[in-house]
C-alpha cells in the first residue's frame, strides 16, 4: 500500500502561504491539501482559484517535481468553481454530491478538464451515490468532522464508514484513491490506515506544531508499524 499524506493549508499562516506549502513539501507532503469554504455550504468562508493559480508554481520539491494540488470544493454550486480549479492548476478536485444538484455532470465536467475527479461524504451521509458513479471517479475522500473548520475532534464512525468505502473499491476493481479528512493525528492515523485509508488530510495536526517535518515523519513510521 502507498500511503500518502495530504497536509491541508487550512491551518498555515495565510500570510505566507508559498512558503507554507514550499516548507510542507519540504517536510515530506505528497499531495497539498487545498480547502475551498463558500459560506453557504459550509458557515467558513477560504479561498478561490486565484490563490490556487498563485501557490501553483510553489507546489513542487526542490528538484523540481510538481507536487499535486488536491483541492476539496465545500461550495455549492459546484461546476463553475471546479471549473475555475481546473482553470488554476487543480491535479484533483473532489466536491460533495449534496451540493451538486446533478453529480454525474459535476463528475464529467471535472473530467473533462483533464482532472481527476472525487465525491466527499459528510459524516451523516450515505455512501449510496456510488452505487451509480464509481467507475467515474478517481478519489473518495471520507470526512471524519463536520466541513467547515480545522482542530476538530475524529469522528469515529468514519472508520466504519471508510471500511464500507474500501470495500466497494474492492468490488469495483479500479484504482481509486481512498482519503480521510479531518481529525487525524499521529496517535490516531495508523486506526485509519487499519479501516481502509490511503491518503491522510491533517491540518493543524502539522502546520499547529513547529517542526513540520517531525510530525509528517511520525505520521509515517505511525503507518509503517
Ligand atoms: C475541514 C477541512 C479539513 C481540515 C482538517 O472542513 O476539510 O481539511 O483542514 O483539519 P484538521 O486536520 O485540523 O482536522
Ligand atoms: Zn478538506
Amino acid at each position: 500500500m502507498t500511503y500518502r499524506i495530504a497536509p491541508s493549508i487550512l491551518s498555515a499562516d495565510f500570510a505566507r502561504l508559498g512558503q507554507e506549502v514550499q516548507s510542507v513539501i519540504a517536510a515530506g507532503a505528497d499531495w497539498i491539501h487545498f480547502d475551498v469554504m463558500d459560506n453557504h455550504y459550509v458557515p467558513n468562508l477560504t479561498f478561490g482559484p486565484m490563490v490556487c493559480q498563485a501557490l501553483k508554481p510553489h507546489a513542487k520539491t526542490a528538484a523540481g517535481q510538481a507536487v499535486p494540488i488536491d483541492v476539496h470544493l465545500m461550495v455549492q454550486p459546484v461546476d463553475a468553481l471546479a471549473a475555475a480549479f481546473a482553470q488554476a492548476g487543480a491535479d484533483l478536485i473532489s466536491f460533495h454530491p449534496d451540493a451538486s444538484g446533478h453529480v454525474h455532470r459535476s463528475i464529467q465536467a471535472i473530467k473533462a478538464q483533464g482532472v481527476q475527479a472525487g465525491l466527499v461524504f459528510n459524516p451523516a451521509q450515505p455512501l449510496d451515490v456510488l452505487d451509480w458513479v464509481i467507475e467515474d471517479i478517481d478519489l473518495i475522500l471520507i470526512m471524519s468532522v463536520n466541513p467547515g473548520f480545522g482542530g476538530q475532534g475524529f469522528i469515529d464512525s468514519a472508520l466504519r464508514k471508510v471500511e464500507a468505502a474500501r470495500q466497494r473499491i474492492r468490488a469495483s476493481g479500479k484504482d481509486i484513491r481512498l482519503e480521510v479528512d479531518g481529525g487525524i493525528k499521529v496517535d490516531n492515523i495508523r486506526r485509519v490506515a487499519d479501516a481502509g485509508a490511503d491518503t491522510f488530510v491533517a491540518g493543524s495536526a502539522i502546520f499547529g506544531k513547529p517542526d513540520y517535518k517531525a510530525v509528517v515523519d511520525q505520521m509515517r513510521a505511525a503507518l509503517a508499524a
